[in-house]
């Protein structure tokens, strides 16, 4: 009976939430998990006016689709993801269209794309971003691929897209591993956000002595205006969580050894390799795994230990502001970051991305979801091929009156010996970026002295070589 419109392999935690968010857009889902608990897990879940079906084998579960067939991965990014097209393929035929849902590396993605253009199939890589809430009642979705295929899905996307203004948060990336590149640079975004959240926390614990209450408060009264984001909502909600077994609050009962997946990393990595500057995403990178020394960190912590040299906090009038207004300084680098990779990798892999899209995609139902993402959108619309955010005149402005405040902040933490890397990366940032001349016309000449590489002049063309000694 080949009635269901769409299929979603891995009826995990995002897979399933899809799934009963596509059936309560009336679409005919059907479900494939190899295990069975999963699937009886999403019978349960389904009301009985939800058309569902869930099956424990890919030739049961192709059975049930219409085709040409569309299906949506959701499995684990790597091997699992080959596997489990492996074991759909026998029971496909051309035209039929596989989309992949995870937080696949891009590289795999435009070879998974040739594989199966091979067999007259079309691959999509789609970033999906929300979690567990976003994928059940509305995430931002980011597909790359071939056109003509996305616009067969275009309407199931867009219905269960989170809406901004009724506008979805789904939007048709560019070619090939367009979907998958972009949703790398937002969690490298994502990480760079939450470790300056992590900074501001110290700031306040650390350095002035905040209370939990005053912690969870702090971040509350903050989540309004330029600064409203989902990421500065869910802190104030996690700093307030008691723990049920003890009654304290848990955040101070876990451990600050921090884990990941890869992603940022991979952001990090290419950038690299495109020569896009992102130093307060590297940074989040490193302090992540920084974190994990932690038998090292004990050892250093008895063996350089530091006397504050100020610890009477009224001595920091205006600190609380000023904290505030640096961190909305350092979250626009951090942006402005990012989407200077994206422009870059675009003409690097040709993905033809348009930014305003992805800004306006990101506004609502993901994870890096904020304010300010309205302004960046209107940036990218006055102008597509905008560099970088720091120069738009709107955001300049804004920028501008902030610096004195991130200066004082840093000041403060480097005096308080707190640490501050992404707030102290975004500064350097900003003023290695706002150098109209920079330093590096020594190294220019120290890589001729010792290599003769040769350099240029600022006062006549050619390249140059020089005996130095
Ligand atoms: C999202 C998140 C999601 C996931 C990250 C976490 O957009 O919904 O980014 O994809 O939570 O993969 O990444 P780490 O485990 O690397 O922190």
């Amino acid at each position: 009976m080949e009635q269901y419109e769409f299929g979603i392999v891995g009826l995990g935690v995002m897979g399933r939430n899809l799934l009963l968010n596509m059936a309560d857009h009336h679409y005919a889902v059907a479900g494939l998990d190899l295990d069975q608990a999963k699937v009886d897990a999403l019978h349960n879940e389904a009301t009985a006016e939800q058309q569902v079906s869930g099956k424990t084998t890919a030739q049961d579960f192709v059975g049930l689709l219409k085709t040409p067939r569309a299906i949506l991965l959701l499995v684990p990014a790597g091997k699992a993801v080959d596997s489990a097209i492996s074991s759909l393929t026998p029971f496909l035929q051309e035209g039929d269209i596989i989309v992949d849902g995870g937080n696949s590396y891009f590289p795999d993605t435009d070879r998974r794309v040739k594989e199966l253009a091979e067999k007259g199939m079309h691959f999509f890589g789609m970033g999906i971003s929300g979690g567990e809430k976003g994928a059940r009642f509305g995430p931002s979705m980011m597909p790359g691929g071939d056109q003509e295929a996305y616009d067969r899905l275009q309407p199931i996307f867009e219905a269960i897209a989170a809406k901004v203004n009724g506008d979805p948060c789904v939007e048709y990336m560019g070619t090939g591993s367009a979907g998958h590149y972009v949703k790398m640079v937002h969690n490298g975004i994502e990480y760079g956000i939450m470790q300056l959240i992590s900074e501001v926390y110290d700031l306040f614990k650390r350095g002035l002595n905040y209370s939990d209450d005053q912690l969870q408060q702090t971040f509350e009264s903050w989540n309004e205006g330029d600064l409203q984001s989902f990421l500065i909502e869910i802190t104030g909600i996690v700093l307030k969580k008691t723990d049920d077994e003890t009654g304290k609050r848990l955040v101070n009962l876990i451990s600050d050894v921090a884990r990941a997946k890869g992603t940022g990393k991979w952001t990090s990595q290419n950038a690299m390799d495109i020569q896009a500057p992102i130093p307060v995403i590297d940074t989040a990178v490193a302090m992540r795994d920084l974190s994990k020394y932690k038998e090292e960190r004990i050892q250093a912590s008895k063996l350089f230990t530091w006397d504050a040299a100020i610890d009477d906090k009224d001595a920091h009038g205006g600190l609380v502001e000023h904290i505030k207004s640096a961190y909305y300084f350092a979250v626009l680098t951090i942006y402005a970051q990012g989407m200077e990779q994206l422009q870059l990798a675009s003409k690097e892999y040709n993905y033809g991305l348009k930014l305003a899209d992805i800004a306006k995609i990101w506004r609502g139902g993901c994870i890096i979801r904020a304010a300010c993402l309205e302004d960046f959108m209107q940036a990218f619309i006055k102008n597509p091929e905008l560099p970088n955010l720091l120069l738009d005149e709107q955001i300049a402005g804004k920028l501008t009156g902030k610096q004195e405040a991130i200066r004082f902040v840093i000041k403060y933490a480097v005096d308080k010996g707190i640490p501050v890397s992404a707030f102290m990366s975004a500064l350097g940032y900003f003023d290695a970026y706002r150098s109209e001349r920079l330093p590096t016309n020594l190294v220019q000449a120290q890589r001729d002295y010792f290599g003769a590489h040769t350099y240029e002049r600022t006062d006549k063309a050619g390249t140059f070589h020089t005996q130095w000694d």
